[in-house]
């Protein structure tokens, strides 16, 4: 992936649809033609209207819409900026900087890698929905596997299920099978030649950790706390095997062989 130039937005909400629990959906459009943006990516988030959150704030790429020149963003209420962006409505606008970061590697149809697992817990599903579009675009059959805590938790199913074929956990067995997404029987009971995974850290190393087992190339995305979001002021650094790297410019993604988490 070359340089990407980054654009500063003021995009307008075209809807915000909540969900029962914590969660909002927010989709937002553009006077200009919103420009190429990559599965993984995510964009930074200035939060108006707040005397608390004067940084922007991280939010991945949910999914983009090219019929509706829309952007969606799927947000989870913690705290104070995320709780301000959850209340816009239609037509408010939101100052947005994008598209950050580096992208999920996309396979090339010819490299036998076919079989791509793609692994989502909690908020972590949103970059799921964008990479498995773009990857049914580029002529692949994702398989997602969603975990949450209760079946409200699981969100956007059947957005889901346009692009591949969808399986889910709950830990309460509300829905899917019980428990945590590493023990899905998915995992063992087919081979898979890729995995990407999003979702909180606990989660990720169990999937790595299973990945690198199986000898299976992986890709994380990791959510390290973000402050400029475009390499400037250093609050997000993780150590790699390459070294301190900014996880806002070399990541969010990573490649699992990178990280020290299973060694
Ligand atoms: C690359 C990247 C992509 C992200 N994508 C999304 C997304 O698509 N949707 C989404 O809702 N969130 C996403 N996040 C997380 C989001 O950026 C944070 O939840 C947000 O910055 C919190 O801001 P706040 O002002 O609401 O909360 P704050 O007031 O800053 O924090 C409130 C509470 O939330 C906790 N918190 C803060 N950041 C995080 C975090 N990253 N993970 C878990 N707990 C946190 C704090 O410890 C604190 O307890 C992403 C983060 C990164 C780095
Ligand atoms: S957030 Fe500032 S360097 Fe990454």
């Amino acid at each position: 992936m070359g340089y990407m130039k980054k654009y500063m937005l003021d995009m307008k909400v075209t809807e915000n649809i909540t969900f029962q629990n914590n969660y909002c959906l927010l989709k937002l459009t553009s006077d200009q033609m919103l420009p190429e943006m990559l599965p993984g990516q995510f964009v930074q988030v200035r939060v108006d209207n707040s005397s608390e959150t004067f940084l922007r704030r991280p939010i991945s790429i949910n999914y983009v819409d090219r019929e509706r020149n829309e952007l969606w963003l799927l947000i989870q209420k913690v705290g104070d900026g995320t709780r301000t962006m959850a209340k816009c409505k239609p037509s408010d606008a939101l100052n947005l900087l994008l598209p950050l970061g580096k992208s999920f590697t996309i396979p090339s149809k010819t490299s036998g890698q076919q079989k791509l697992l793609l692994v989502g817990g909690g908020v972590g599903t949103a970059p799921m929905l964008y990479l498995g579009s773009y990857l049914k675009t580029a002529g692949f059959e994702p398989t997602f596997l969603l975990g949450a805590r209760k079946i409200d938790d699981l969100l956007q199913l059947e957005d889901f299920q346009k692009f591949g074929i969808v399986y889910t956990t709950t830990e309460d067995g509300s829905h899917g099978e019980k428990g945590f997404v590493t023990h899905h029987s998915i995992l063992t009971g087919d081979r898979f030649q890729y995995i990407y995974v999003c979702g909180p850290k606990p989660m990720m190393m169990a999937v790595a950790k299973f990945a690198a087992s199986s000898e299976i190339p992986c890709e994380v995305s990791l959510e390290n706390t973000m402050a400029c979001g475009i390499g400037a002021c250093l609050c997000c650094v993780e150590d790699t095997r390459d070294g301190n790297k900014c996880v806002c410019t070399e990541g969010p993604v990573f490649n699992i062989e990178k990280l020290r988490w299973l060694s």
